[in-house]
């Protein structure tokens, strides 16, 4: 690593990096392209314009010159597969990424219409950011591999070979792709994984995303008399649904914020005083943190920091709660159910179907016999934690110093993408997950937004980890 001289490594992707600086208007134009089509996977409305984008991605992979692409049917959404392969003695990465996005709602608060992408001025980007639904989650980032692709392939300087997977189906939970990946592992075999479909710190913070929480989902539902009865007449006689469900909400955290399921931080890992050191180090202002949210403090477990809170702590929110009257007026009522979606975000070393379980028992068991309680358990996924000290990081970390000339900082991120835990269990590979969308970028909100400076960098930056990675594979210097 002595060696390590950065005008060199530039000069190995010289022709790339020129072709990217020629060709920055037609990658825009082509992401808005793809930003137009409304791949919602969780509405079956939206299903002929899933396929829709499926087709034009799989069009366009040919266009730029990918071998074997298909378009696989799945029992949902297609995924979108290709490959270039040069020569089998070459390491092989695998690109992971969705093309679906989630539902735009609530649409009235979108500034311009979330299938109709604009270029609009924020404080934080400084070249402008694209508007639309999916711009960072994840059409603009996975558009990124597929343009490094085009500009590496363009000027002969790919170096080793890789293999696109672009799901359609990941805002869902994925149902599909564990099938997939089981039946195709030959034809996925690879080196590395590699997913832009995460965030970094700031623009001028660069960071490469070193975990990533799993997800416990769950419906629950109390039930009380058989009927919505007068509140006048029976109230105080019989239990209200929706004052138990609350009750029951509000007893899951105790005075410091802290999860009062039995069991539920037993496998918890704990961080060490120097892991947690070094995280303290990642700059962060709460202040800010607070600011941009329009809050006065923030909220969370004692003892912790918001960084450790959103990231390696586990967590449990309601995600919607709904039951009785929510019309115009006041109508004297007392429903006789009321409904929760409950998220609980998890830690390694965690599993999804135990924290599940517990919660099922636990919720069961603090229900009153006033009322008859249901849980319902929805889509899961493991969390990940993945090394700093492979060639893949290495790899990773020096790409970007070469594009942003400053080392970027490992961070653990507080989201979920089920998924790669799956294909470390099933493909035995690892995920180098190289993010470079802002928290701030309102991603599954209104006004989801992408900078394009982000963009760009993004662009410039993945080629020199597909040539990083090849090098030190090959035992070359970089
Ligand atoms: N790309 C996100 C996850 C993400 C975003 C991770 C930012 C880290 C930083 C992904 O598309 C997503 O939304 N995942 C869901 C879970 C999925 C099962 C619907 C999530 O985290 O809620
Ligand atoms: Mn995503
Ligand atoms: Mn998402």
């Amino acid at each position: 690593m002595n060696f390590r001289n950065f005008e060199s490594q530039k000069n190995s992707m010289k022709n790339t990096q020129d072709y990217i600086q020629g060709n920055k208007d037609k990658f825009l134009k082509e992401l808005v392209e793809l930003l137009r089509i409304p791949s919602v996977s969780a509405d079956p409305i939206y299903k002929d314009d899933v396929a829709h984008c499926a087709d034009e991605l799989a069009k366009h992979l040919k266009e730029i010159g990918l071998d074997a692409v298909e378009i696989c049917p799945t029992a949902g959404h297609p995924i979108v597969y290709a490959e270039k392969i040069i020569d089998s003695a070459l390491p092989t990465i695998l690109v992971y990424g969705h093309y679906d996005v989630q539902p735009a709602d609530p649409i009235e608060l979108w500034t311009s219409p979330p299938f109709e992408p604009v270029i609009k001025e924020t404080p934080i980007h400084p070249m402008g950011a694209i508007f639309a639904r999916g711009a960072c989650d994840d059409k603009g980032q996975m558009f990124m591999h597929v343009k490094a692709f085009e500009a590496m392939l363009a000027s002969n300087e790919l170096p080793c070979n890789v293999k696109f997977m672009i799901e359609g189906e990941e805002e869902v939970g994925s149902p599909n792709l564990a099938i997939y990946v089981k039946e195709n592992k030959a034809k996925l075999a690879a080196d590395i994984i590699l997913v832009s479909d995460t965030g970094m710190l700031a623009n001028d913070v660069p960071s490469i995303t070193t975990g990533l929480r799993g997800l416990s989902y769950v419906e629950v539902e109390v039930v009380g008399p058989n009927r919505d009865l007068h509140s006048g007449l029976y109230g105080g006689c019989v239990a209200n649904p929706i004052n138990i469900l609350t009750e029951m909400i509000a007893s899951l955290h105790d005075e410091n914020g802290r999860i009062t399921i039995p069991g539920f931080y037993d496998t918890v890992q704990e961080l060490s005083i120097e892991e947690r050191s070094e995280m303290a180090k990642a700059p962060f202002s709460n202040e800010a943190y607070c600011k941009a949210l329009n809050i006065e403090e923030t909220h969370g477990e004692a003892t912790y920091s918001t960084m450790e809170r959103g990231s390696i702590r586990p967590t449990l929110d309601v995600n919607g709660i709904w039951g009785g009257y929510i019309g115009e007026g006041a109508k004297t009522v007392i429903a006789s159910k009321a409904q929760a979606k409950i998220s609980m975000r998890l830690v390694p070393h965690q599993t999804s179907e135990e924290i599940t379980e517990l919660f099922v028992k636990h919720f069961e068991s603090i229900a009153p016999k006033s009322v008859r309680v249901k849980v319902h358990p929805h889509h899961g996924g493991e969390p990940v934690v993945t090394p700093t000290d492979s060639i893949a990081y290495k790899a990773a970390s020096l790409s970007y110093e070469t594009t942003f000339g400053k080392k970027p900082i490992p961070v653990r991120s507080g989201g979920s993408i089920p998924i790669i835990a799956m294909f470390e269990q099933e493909l035995g590979l690892k995920t180098m997950m190289m993010g470079f969308g802002l928290d701030s970028d309102a991603i599954h909100s209104p006004n989801e937004h992408f900078g394009l400076f982000n963009y760009y960098r993004g662009i410039e930056t993945i080629p020199y980890f597909f040539s990083n990675y090849t090098k030190l594979m090959l035992n070359e210097n970089v």
